[in-house]
C-alpha cells in the first residue's frame, strides 16, 4: 500500500486573513508541504480547477463565498468531493460545527492553532485519503475482477449450453440414422421375404396349372364318356332286363338308379372345383406377380380381388363368429401406374387386419353378450370402396365394423414393431411396411381413422404419376 509522503503533497489554504495565512504556510512549508494560498472561495475554485490539491484548509468565515459554500460547491462535484476538507476558524458554535461535517468536512480546527495537532490532523487525514484512494483502488480491481469471472462464467455456461444442444442434436441425428436403418433393414428383410415367397408362390402356381389342364380337360371327356355309357346301360335295361340273380343283387346292392342320378352332380361338382383351383392359380399368379425395377400399368381391382380370393379361408364363420360379410363399393379405376405386387402386399395387411380386429371384436364382446350374441351384434363386414379423382388419383378404403383403435395408439399405429397383437401373432410391421409402401415408393398416402368399440377405415391413396 503506498502513502504519498507528506513533503510532496499539496495543501490549499483558504482564508482571508493575511496573518493567518502567513502563519499556516510557514509551518506547513517548513514540515515539507507545497502551499498554495487563496484569499476566498471564488479564488479557491478557481485555483482548484486548475491544479488539484491533496487537501483544503478552508477558513468558515470569509467575505464573498464563505467557506460552507465551497465546501458545497466542492462536495457537489465529482472531480473534488475526494478532497479532504479541515474547516478553520475561531467560531466555537457546536452548530457550526455540524454544518461543517453536514456538508461533507472530515475535520474542524479551532483558532488559534496548535502548531503540533494542525499538522498531526493534516498527516492523519492525508493518511486517511490515502488509503481511501488505494480502497477505492482495490475496490475497483476487485469488482473488475467479480465482473471477469461473471462474464467467463457467462461463457462458461454458453459454452455448456451449446455442447449440450450439439450433444442433443447429435442425439437426434444419430436415433434417426438409427430408425432408417431400422426401416431400411425391415423392408430389406421384408423384401426379401416377400420375393422369396412370390417366387415359390409363382413357381407354385405354374405348375399346378398343368394338371389342373389335364384334370379338366379329361373331366370332359369323361362327362361325354360316362354320358354314353349311362345311355348304353339303359338300353340294356330297356331291351334285356336282367334275369340273371347275380347282377339283379349287384344291381341293388350298388344303388344303380341313384348312382346313375347322382353322377351327373358328382362330375360338375368336380368342375367346380377344378375351376376354383384354376382362378387360386391365376390369382396367387396375380398376388406374386414379379415386380418389375420400374412401375408397370396395374390393374388394382384384379389386385384386391387375388387378395380376397387368397384370404377366402380367414373370412368363412367359425365357432365364434359368424362368416364374415365383404361389401364392395367399387368405382371403376384406370390402370395406374405401380408396382402391383408391392400393392397386394398392402391390400393384404389390411385386409388381415381387419380380420383380426373383427376377430377380436366378437371374441371380447363373445365372453359378455354370449347369448343375445347375433341379436345385438351386427355382422362382422368389411367394405372396400374403390374411386378415381379425375385422372389426379385414386382412393382404396378398407373399413371394418371390428374393435377399433384408441385414440391414444392412433399415432404409435405406423411404427415398426408396433403391435397390440399377442406374441407370434402379431409382429407389428404390416402398418409400417404397408405406409413405406404407399408413401415413399409411390408417393401417396396411407391414413387411418377410427372409433373405439365401432371400427376403423384405412385409406390408400395414389396419385398418378407418368411412368418413369
Ligand atoms: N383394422 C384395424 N382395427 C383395429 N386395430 C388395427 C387395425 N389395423 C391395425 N390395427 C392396430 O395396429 C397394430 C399394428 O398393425 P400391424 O402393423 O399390421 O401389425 P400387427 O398386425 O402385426 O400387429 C395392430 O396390432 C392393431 O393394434
Ligand atoms: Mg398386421
Amino acid at each position: 500500500m503506498s502513502i504519498e509522503p507528506p513533503e510532496k503533497a499539496l495543501i490549499l489554504i483558504v482564508d482571508d486573513s493575511a496573518a493567518n495565512l502567513g502563519i499556516l504556510s510557514e509551518f506547513l512549508a517548513n514540515d515539507g508541504y507545497r502551499v498554495r494560498l487563496e484569499k476566498d472561495g471564488k479564488s479557491a475554485i478557481e485555483a482548484i480547477e486548475v491544479q488539484k490539491p491533496d487537501l483544503i484548509l478552508l477558513d468558515a468565515i470569509m467575505p464573498g463565498m464563505d467557506g460552507f459554500e465551497t465546501c458545497k460547491w466542492l462536495q457537489a462535484s465529482a472531480d473534488f468531493k475526494d478532497i479532504p476538507i479541515l474547516f478553520m476558524t475561531a467560531l466555537s458554535d457546536p452548530a457550526d460545527k455540524v454544518k461543517a461535517f453536514d456538508l461533507g468536512a472530515v475535520d474542524y480546527l479551532t483558532k488559534p492553532f496548535q502548531q503540533e495537532e494542525v499538522l498531526a490532523r493534516i498527516r492523519l487525514h492525508l493518511r486517511l485519503r490515502s488509503l481511501t484512494q488505494t480502497l477505492k483502488e482495490q475496490n475497483q480491481q476487485l469488482q473488475k475482477e467479480v465482473e471477469d469471472r461473471i462474464e467467463a462464467e457467462a461463457a462458461l455456461q454458453e459454452l455448456a449450453r451449446t455442447l449440450e444442444q450439439r450433444v442433443r442434436d447429435r442425439t437426434l441425428e444419430l436415433s434417426n440414422s438409427f430408425e432408417e436403418l431400422q426401416n431400411a433393414q425391415t423392408q430389406l428383410i421384408q423384401t426379401e421375404k416377400m420375393a422369396s415367397i412370390g417366387e415359390i408362390v409363382a413357381g407354385v402356381a405354374h405348375e399346378i396349372n398343368n394338371p389342373i389342364g389335364f384334370i379338366a380337360g379329361n373331366l370332359k371327356h369323361l362327362e361325354e364318356a360316362i354320358g354314353e355309357i349311362l345311355d348304353h346301360l339303359q338300353l340294356y335295361q330297356n331291351h334285356c332286363p336282367p334275369s340273371n340273380a347275380e347282377i339283379k343283387e349287384h344291381e341293388e346292392q350298388i344303388d344303380l338308379n341313384y348312382l346313375i342320378e347322382d353322377i351327373p352332380h358328382m362330375l360338375h361338382a368336380m368342375k367346380l372345383g377344378v375351376d376354383r383351383i384354376g382362378n387360386i392359380s391365376i390369382s396367387l399368379r396375380n398376388f406374386s406377380r414379379a415386380d418389375t425395377s420400374s412401375k408397370v400399368l396395374g390393374d388394382l381391382l384384379e389386385g384386391i380381388e387375388s387378395t380376397l380370393l387368397i384370404l377366402q379361408h380367414r373370412l368363412k364363420g367359425n365357432s365364434n363368429r359368424p362368416s364374415i360379410k365383404i361389401i364392395k363399393e367399387y368405382n371403376e379405376l384406370p390402370p395406374i401406374p405401380c408396382y402391383p405386387a408391392q400393392l397386394n402386399q398392402v391390400f393384404m395387411n389390411l385386409l388381415a387386419n381387419a380380420i383380426d380386429a373383427l376377430e377380436e371384436k366378437y371374441q371380447t364382446e363373445d365372453k359378455q353378450l354370449k347369448l343375445k350374441r347375433d341379436k345385438t351384434l351386427e355382422p362382422p363386414t368389411i367394405w372396400i370402396g374403390t374411386e378415381s379423382i379425375d385422372d389426379r388419383g385414386v382412393i382404396i378404403r378398407i373399413a371394418d365394423n371390428g374393435a377399433g383403435i384408441e385414440p391414444e395408439i392412433c399415432d404409435r399405429l405406423f411404427d415398426p414393431m408396433f403391435t397390440t397383437k399377442p406374441r407370434g401373432k402379431g409382429t407389428g410391421l404390416g402398418l409400417s411396411i404397408s405406409r413405406q409402401i404407399v408413401e415413399e415408393r409411390h408417393g401417396g398416402s396411407l391414413t387411418c381413422h377410427s372409433i373405439p368399440g365401432e371400427g376403423s377405415e384405412f385409406a390408400i391413396a395414389i396419385p398418378i404419376e407418368d411412368l418413369e
